[in-house]
């Protein structure tokens, strides 16, 4: 199998290229440098001249808030962009894992939404991924689209990091604890996603860490593990006020990993000691 990663130098694709090469897969990486995925041409040739086994589309624009400010933008990397994507890998017979988001669903009600859940996206970013995951569906029959959630590497910025830089100058931070789901370490996620794509299991799937949390309860921990004195004031989405709306219930089921044989994640809180010793 050879594998083209996009997005390599994002939280995912970077452990998703730690876990090929750690195996003895082949693959090209590629940034936004060399690889825009808005630009059809580009996205062609690449495809075509590498001429992959599986594309792991992990590019994407991840900006919640910023979103709202540029959804042309925003819609054109995700949307249009996972369009050229899509194409590409019909034209030339590769399989394609595009990674989606818990944030397809409102986030109405407390049980977990199974992978064929009504979708209905709160913001531009939710509206995008989910347009992408349209496309992907239909173009090609040899996909694969997990949706996961609250992402965390080691590379890029993501929630442990802010905490952990804010730390050093509040005393003090509030965050919002009304909006519950499941913190998903990349360098879990990533050996599911490549185990998968050994695969022909195609379909849709929810891929996240075990176990469910606020984003303030996670900020305690963070704090707890990293010995940092900081107090955590739990406020509503409402009295947060973020730019984009975003879902309550973020609970994702792993029902369809069950059927096709998959393994779960680890429990977000075993995991994320071992993040915060390797990001600090
Ligand atoms: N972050 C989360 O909490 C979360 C939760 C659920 C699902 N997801 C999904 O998981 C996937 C990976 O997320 P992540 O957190 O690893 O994202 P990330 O760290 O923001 O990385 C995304 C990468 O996409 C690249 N990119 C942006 N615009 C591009 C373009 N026009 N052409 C090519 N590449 C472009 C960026 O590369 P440059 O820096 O080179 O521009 C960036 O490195 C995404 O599909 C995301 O939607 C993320």
């Amino acid at each position: 199998m050879k594998v083209l990663i996009t997005g390599v130098s994002g939280q995912l694709g970077h452990d998703a290229a730690k876990v090929l090469t750690a195996r003895g897969v082949p693959f090209l990486g590629v940034s936004s440098k060399e690889l825009d995925v808005t630009d059809r041409d580009v996205v062609m040739r690449i495809i075509r001249e590498y001429c992959p086994d599986a594309v792991l589309h992990c590019a994407a624009y991840t900006r919640v808030d910023q979103a709202e400010h540029e959804p042309e933008r925003c819609m054109r990397v995700n949307a249009d962009g996972t369009h050229n994507i899509a194409e590409a890998c019909r034209e030339f017979g590769a399989k394609l894992m595009y990674i989606s988001t818990d944030y397809v669903f409102s986030g109405t009600g407390d049980r977990p939404w199974e992978t064929d859940d009504q979708t209905s996206p709160l913001n531009t970013y939710g509206r995008s991924k989910l347009t992408g995951e349209l496309a992907v569906q239909e173009l090609t029959e040899k996909h694969f689209i997990v949706r996961s959630s609250w992402l965390i590497g080691e590379h890029e910025n993501n929630f442990v990091k802010t905490m952990l830089r804010l730390a050093e100058t509040h005393d003090v931070l509030r965050v919002v604890d009304d909006q519950i789901g499941s913190p998903t370490f990349a360098a879990d996620l990533a050996p599911l996603l490549c185990d998968m794509l050994e695969t022909e299991q195609y379909g849709v799937y929810h891929a996240t860490n075990e176990g469910f949390c606020s984003w303030a309860e996670l900020a305690e921990t963070v704090f707890r593990l990293a010995g940092k004195n900081v107090a955590v004031r739990h406020v509503s989405t409402e009295e947060y006020c973020a730019k984009a709306a975003r879902p309550k219930n973020s609970r994702l089921s792993k029902s369809s990993l069950d059927a096709a044989g998959f393994a779960h994640l680890l429990d977000w809180e075993s995991s994320i000691a071992r993040v915060i010793e390797r990001i600090s």
